[in-house]
């Protein structure tokens, strides 16, 4: 098989988050994305619920749902990400956890949360991790826990930057651990004009 290179290795993350503000990077959103927001809505997750925002960079997402009154734990594979974030909390006086973690080989083992939202990280991961991805995931969600995932769509011209995603792919790598309540497009609000062609997908753990 054609093995490709992973795209983006932590090195490459932690120079990004050094060299750069946040807030130019094409993924910065200081609101909640807005499929986050209605699927929180619609599925009524919300009040003292743990969420854990995956990859969570500038850690607007995880300040968002904190503000939304959840307890929350941003990680990210990058540790100046994780203080850029912390000290945003800090100024905005929101109680986030920002911790330094690589989702493919957690530190988090043991912790368990009912919402995990992935806007960006999973598709940036090298091919053959993506099942340890799942199996990850799935471990640090509750029973009936729900993952909300945002990734780069194959709807999306151009093979730069993060790998794009049929729903056929989401369907194969996540179905036998999710059943997938719901897989759409959308798009990636953020620094990048057009928005990037986004899936968007709602996945609950199986029992
Ligand atoms: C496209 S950015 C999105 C950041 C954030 N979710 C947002 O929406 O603003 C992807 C993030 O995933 C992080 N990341 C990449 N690989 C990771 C890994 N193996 N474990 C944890 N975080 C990772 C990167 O450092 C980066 O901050």
């Amino acid at each position: 098989m054609h093995h490709e290179p992973s795209r983006t290795e932590q090195h490459d993350w932690e120079t990004w988050y050094e060299d750069e503000a946040v807030e130019s990077m094409p993924w910065f959103l200081r609101e909640l994305d807005q499929d986050f927001d209605q699927s929180l809505k619609e599925l009524q997750i919300n009040g003292q619920r743990r969420a854990l925002d995956l990859g969570s960079g500038p850690g607007t997402q995880a300040i968002q749902l904190a503000d939304r009154g959840f307890r929350v734990t941003g990680v990210d594979i990058s540790p100046t990400a994780v203080r850029k974030a912390s000290e945003r909390a800090r100024r905005e006086g929101k109680k986030v956890e920002f911790l330094q973690d690589d989702i493919l080989h957690t530190r988090l083992n043991g912790r368990r949360f009912e919402v995990v939202v992935d806007r960006g990280c999973f598709h940036t991961l090298p091919l053959e991790s993506r099942p340890v991805y799942v199996k990850t995931v799935s471990a640090l969600l509750e029973d009936q826990g729900v993952l909300l995932l945002k990734c780069f769509s194959h709807l999306q011209p151009g093979t730069d930057g993060p790998y794009r995603l049929t729903p056929d792919e989401v369907r194969e790598q996540f179905g036998k651990d999710f059943e997938i309540l719901s897989l759409r497009d959308s798009i990636f609000l953020g620094n990048h004009k057009p928005p990037p062609k986004a899936l968007y997908a709602i996945l609950r753990k199986r029992q």
